[in-house]
């Protein structure tokens, strides 16, 4: 089997570091102050100006953001919180963490989004919460989820892994709601390696989330991290280990400055895709709504083996071959193994989120990318969806045969 393997692998979510942040890190190292510390207190101030929040709380993913999210909404095991069924499983896993059951309504099948007429078909008496993912960057409809939460009494948690900037009619990600999570995973769009972020709107729930996020000690023991005279805590909470490192924090804190300048820079990339694929036999993402910002997290295509003649992993391999490293955002929820055997779930029970499983994948989206970058990832593409008329095939099973 012939391979053209180059040298130069353009990785997926490949992160834009710069010389600030490894500044920033080396002076930690030499200051001997990695843990969490002044860097962490910094950069939740930033970022909680930057999304004119009220308060903001560091821990070292978002997936503890979401956990302890669910835990300050006062959600009890037994209780119900509804999230979508297209979402990376830590958004599931949360809720099972908690002790609450997940519920799963089925996306939009043009925004992707949980559809909020889903959500209301799974509401029953031990409901609690709504937990929707803007996904890829794209806002969900948060009027009627607001409006479904109040008629309801559910409290809003959302997960805004992929929506630093996204914006709905004026609102901030992760400000409608009573919790907005976000997470700095290497992929995302701020990068702190491993981070996550709570925004809050009430003192109480960050004072909790604070105090979770360190084995349930008292604030005094936040303490321990400065140069104050000592004070005894006091475990007040069986909490966790989820606190943040200035090390993380000071990766952050540049790579907050610089979330604009690459948010233009994705929207760029987003719309060269839009025009360069558009008439190839792909699925494109619709664009976006009025009145929204898009945070370009992610730009993902379908393939359905039908009509684009290959399958979505025959495609992926392919691009593979070609040095290019693709996503999939995201097999359906109920795919999986331990939510079949633990919930009985179905993927044909939601038969959007089943299908854009099945034929998703993402291509590159980095602001690390440039314009060659670009330019090698749509030759690849057109490369394989151009049907070769001599050889009556396509292109990407020549190169497969070959
Ligand atoms: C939609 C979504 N939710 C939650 C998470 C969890 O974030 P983290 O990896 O920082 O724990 C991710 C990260 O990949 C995500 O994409």
């Amino acid at each position: 089997m012939k391979r053209n393997i180059r040298n130069d692998f353009l990785v997926f979510g490949a992160p834009a570091i710069e010389e600030a942040e490894i500044q920033e890190v080396v002076a930690s190292m030499r200051s001997g102050w990695l843990g969490t510390g002044p860097k962490v207190a910094r950069f939740e101030k930033d970022f909680c100006a930057y999304k004119d929040a009220r308060y903001a709380v560091a821990v070292n993913s978002g997936t503890a953001a979401l956990h302890l999210s669910i835990i300050a909404a006062d959600i009890k095991p037994g209780d119900e919180v509804i999230t979508t069924a297209l979402t990376f499983c830590a958004t599931v896993n949360a809720i099972i963490h908690s002790g609450a059951r997940p519920v799963l309504a089925d996306v939009d099948p043009f925004t992707m989004n949980i559809d909020s007429n889903q959500i209301e078909r799974k509401i029953t008496p031990r409901t609690r919460a709504i937990l929707p993912v803007h996904f890829a960057g794209r806002p969900c409809n948060m009027d009627a989820i607001s409006d479904i939460s109040e008629r309801h009494d559910l409290k809003i948690i959302e997960d805004c892994a992929h929506a630093i900037e996204t914006e709905y009619k004026g609102y901030k990600a992760g400000t409608t709601g009573d919790f907005g999570c976000f997470s700095f995973y290497v992929t995302k769009n701020v990068a702190t390696g491993e981070g996550g972020m709570v925004l809050t709107q009430r003192e109480e729930d960050a004072a909790r989330i604070k105090m979770l996020a360190l084995h349930g000690m008292s604030k005094d023991a936040w303490k321990r991290f400065s140069d104050e005279d000592y004070k005894h805590y006091q475990v007040e909470e069986c909490g966790f280990k989820y606190n943040m490192m200035d090390l993380q924090a000071g990766i952050g804190i540049h790579q907050l400055q610089r979330v604009e300048n690459n948010w233009k820079k994705r929207r760029e990339l987003w719309n060269f895709y839009q025009q360069s694929l558009s008439g190839f036999p792909i699925e494109l993402p619709s664009d976006p709504e009025p009145n929204t910002r898009h945070a370009y997290h992610l730009y993902t295509v379908l393939i359905d083996p039908s009509v684009a003649m290959i399958s979505r992993d025959d495609f992926i391999e392919t691009m593979t071959r070609k040095n290019i490293g693709t996503g999939v955002h995201y097999r359906s929820i109920p795919e999986h193994p331990y939510y079949q055997k633990t919930f009985g779930w179905k993927p044909e029970d939601y038969p959007n989120a089943m299908r854009i499983g099945q034929q998703t994948v993402s291509l590159p989206i980095s602001a690390k990318l440039n314009t060659e970058d670009l330019d090698r990832v749509v030759e690849a593409v057109q490369d394989i969806l151009t049907y070769d008329k001599a050889r009556d095939a396509h292109i990407a099973y020549v190169y497969a045969t070959a």
